[in-house]
């Protein structure tokens, strides 16, 4: 049996309002690519490794799951685009409301973060322009360069829009609460909204209200398919990851919460500055304050109607001062919440966290990295109350 969680001292112990859910607690679980769902199936490992961090009114957010089979450009990553992958995310689902959290599911498109190996008829990945992120990507065949992507062209624009909004519809029938677009880290929605990347000539290149119009699309689509009190969206305007960057992150990411407030969505979510590394080579959590950098998140918490989840080198007490200064609404927790399944007990007892392993993060490995990060024993848990 979860306890019911309960603190008037700790604010990330307290309830909040996304959309729809009505949340007890204000840590949640952030989207963590695991390379376990084995030829694009989640694996029933998943059922355990999700439920161990489940949480009465908790919010957990899936790892980012592809839309659509060119979407893919990690080994095992699951998809939400056939009825075998919905049937393996039932059970999982279930298992979570057995806990009585919210499970949110990441829609994913890598764009040109992908390779020839990982396409259907070894064509090439897609992106907004001809242009390849720099560095080496890791693909069935072994580790290459990036390919030059290939642009989509406008008219193929609506099919892609099309695949969010069936990912949508996919991730409710498979039980989930509702979705998050994943507008972050340098994939397909990133490619469009930032300059570095996005040279087109046409309606979605050029000025800021043309770069944010395929984000746009995408989440009327989705919104019109699931309803908006069920919409999340995640943003990186800070991060360089892939070699996507803008110039002016406050014009554009101002921009789209303003288009994203008419459409009513339950939520957004940023990555701190900090995180610019977002599979975390930077932000020690011991050094993270989030108001000493000199970007800050404050300018897009105060633009959106919403609610407002901050995610990137967050520790308990950075959390704590985050949610007390009104900096955000929930903090999502990636590395701790991975290397620590009861998270949530132990930030509410001040209890030592377990550190993580980088080494089998992105392992195929059912058991090790996965499910087997110790709970704290009640010994412990006695000890640090
Ligand atoms: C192993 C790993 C996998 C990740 N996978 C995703 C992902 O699927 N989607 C996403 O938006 N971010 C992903 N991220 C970024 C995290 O959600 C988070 O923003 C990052 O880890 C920083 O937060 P932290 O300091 O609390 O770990 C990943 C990070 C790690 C370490």
């Amino acid at each position: 049996m979860v306890k019911e969680i309960e603190s008037e001292t700790n604010p990330l112990l307290t309830p909040w309002k996304a959309g729809r859910f009505q949340l007890a607690h204000r840590v949640v679980l952030a989207p963590l690519t695991r390379c376990r769902a084995l030829g694009t199936v989640p694996q029933p490992a998943a059922i355990e490794y999700y439920s161990q961090r489940a949480t009465k009114g908790g919010l957990m957010i899936t790892e980012a799951t592809c839309i659509a089979p060119e979407g893919h450009g990690y080994p095992e990553t699951p998809g939400i685009y056939t009825q075998e992958q919905i049937n393996a995310w039932k059970p999982i689902v279930e298992a979570v409301h057995a806990k009585g959290a919210m499970f949110i599911l990441q829609l994913w498109h890598v764009g040109r973060a992908s390779h020839s190996d990982y396409q259907p008829n070894g064509q090439l990945p897609v992106s907004s322009s001809p242009i390849p992120p720099s560095g080496k990507i890791y693909t069935p065949k072994g580790l290459k360069d990036y390919e030059v992507p290939r642009a989509l062209e406008e008219t193929e624009i609506p099919k892609v829009v099309d695949q969010y909004r069936r990912g949508a519809r996919n991730a409710l029938e498979a039980g989930f609460d509702g979705v998050e677009i994943h507008g972050a880290n340098g994939y397909l929605i990133d490619q469009f909204l930032k300059s570095s990347v996005n040279h087109r000539k046409d309606k979605y290149g050029g000025p800021i209200e043309n770069r944010v119009r395929f984000a746009l699309e995408i989440t009327q689509a989705v919104v019109d398919e699931v309803g908006a009190d069920r919409v999340g969206i995640r943003l990186s305007p800070f991060g360089g990851f892939l070699d996507a960057e803008d110039e002016h992150p406050y014009a554009l990411n101002t921009h789209l919460l303003e288009e994203l407030n008419k459409l009513g969505i339950a939520y957004v979510h940023f990555i701190e500055p900090r995180a610019i590394h977002s599979m975390g080579v930077a932000s020690p959590h011991a050094e993270f304050n989030f108001q000493r950098v000199d970007q800050n998140l404050d300018v897009f918490r105060r633009a959106f109607h919403g609610a407002f989840i901050a995610a990137g080198g967050h520790s308990r007490a950075s959390g704590i001062a985050a949610i007390n200064a009104n900096h955000c609404d929930a903090i999502a927790y990636g590395r701790p919440y991975l290397a620590n399944p009861d998270l949530v007990k132990r930030f509410e007892i001040d209890a030592p966290l377990n550190k993580y392993d980088r080494s089998t993060f992105y392992t195929q490995d059912q058991k090790v990295g996965y499910t087997d990060y110790p709970f704290l024993s009640e010994a412990q848990a006695g000890k640090a109350a």
